[in-house]
């Protein structure tokens, strides 16, 4: 691309040009790279199309658009992603929170709840989307990455969520026994010999948040074999998984002892999100 800066509808142009051989959503990713860089919206880019980028952008702008040629997300590119209706800061320490995961939310969120766990957490961001339409909740969220939790934090600061305690370790380890009403999680659902997901962005993601183990579903039996020592009594989990693995997740759920199983589908029409109640009486 041009040394010399150009209007921001011919650097939209380029941009987009410059990924059309590498990206499928090569103009979506030139316009938040753009916006990125010149502090402006979308919008603005359609209400100012002559207006001249300043240099110092054009050479951000351009740099962004290489290291994206090289598949590196544009969220790890901008640092951010919104999740609902907020935005989280993102880097190689998490894995970028996906569309599929609001639906998680969304499920956990049609029964109140004070008491939760969010385990693996990432970013943070459902404990965070949890406590901002629970404010009075008590959440829990684990992950046994360091680095993870390092980015949650952050997040947690900036959306206010400061109720969340994060706890490092292996699942369930941090809150032996405490009893929760509501168990969340996304975790680790790929198998060792299923192909990368989602192509470009998964090959920068950070492996832990994405493989599980051989058949993939080694930390999803675990966090069912080991959810109802953690519920209260009718307390509900909500996991998210692959979009095959729906069956073997109500099978494992049911042979916990859960009841009320039920899947749903993502955007796409893929079985996945499964959750299930635990028994009144627990103890
Ligand atoms: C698929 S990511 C989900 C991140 C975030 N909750 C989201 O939905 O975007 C799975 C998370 O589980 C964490 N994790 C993997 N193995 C774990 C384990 N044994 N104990 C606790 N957390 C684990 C990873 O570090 C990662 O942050």
């Amino acid at each position: 691309m041009n040394a010399a800066p150009p209007t921001l509808a011919e650097a939209c142009r380029l941009g987009e040009a410059r990924l059309a051989d590498c990206s499928e959503s090569a103009r979506v990713d030139a316009e938040y790279l753009l916006s990125h860089v010149t502090g402006l919206d979308r919008a603005q880019f359609r209400a100012y199309p002559e207006r001249l980028l300043e240099a110092v952008a054009w050479e951000r702008f351009r740099n962004l658009i290489e290291q994206r040629r090289e598949a590196r997300p544009v969220a790890y590119l901008t640092g951010e992603r919104g999740f609902m209706d907020f935005t989280l800061q993102v880097d190689e320490r998490v894995l970028i929170p996906r569309p599929e995961t609001e639906g998680l939310v969304e499920a956990a969120l049609e029964q109140p709840a004070r008491r939760i766990l969010d385990l693996g957490t990432g970013s943070g961001c459902i404990a965070i989307a949890l406590a901002r339409a629970w404010p009075a909740a008590s959440i829990d969220a684990v992950d046994c990455s360091a680095d993870a939790l390092a980015v949650a934090a952050v997040n947690i600061r900036q959306t206010g969520t400061d109720s969340i305690r994060l706890l490092e370790g292996e699942w369930f380890a941090p809150v032996t026994g405490n009893r929760y009403e509501l168990i969340v999680t996304n975790p680790p659902y790929i198998g060792d010999d299923e192909p990368q997901p989602d192509e470009g962005d998964a090959r920068h993601e950070p492996r832990q948040a994405l493989r599980a183990g051989p058949s993939g579903m080694e930390a999803i039996a675990l966090i069912i074999e080991n959810a109802g020592q953690h519920l209260k009594a009718n307390g509900r989990l909500w996991i998210e998984h692959g979009y095959r693995q729906a069956e073997a997740v109500r099978q494992l759920l049911a042979a916990a002892g859960f009841h009320a199983i039920e899947t749903r589908a993502d955007l796409a029409g893929h079985d996945r999100i499964t959750g299930g109640h635990w028994p009144e009486a627990t103890e």
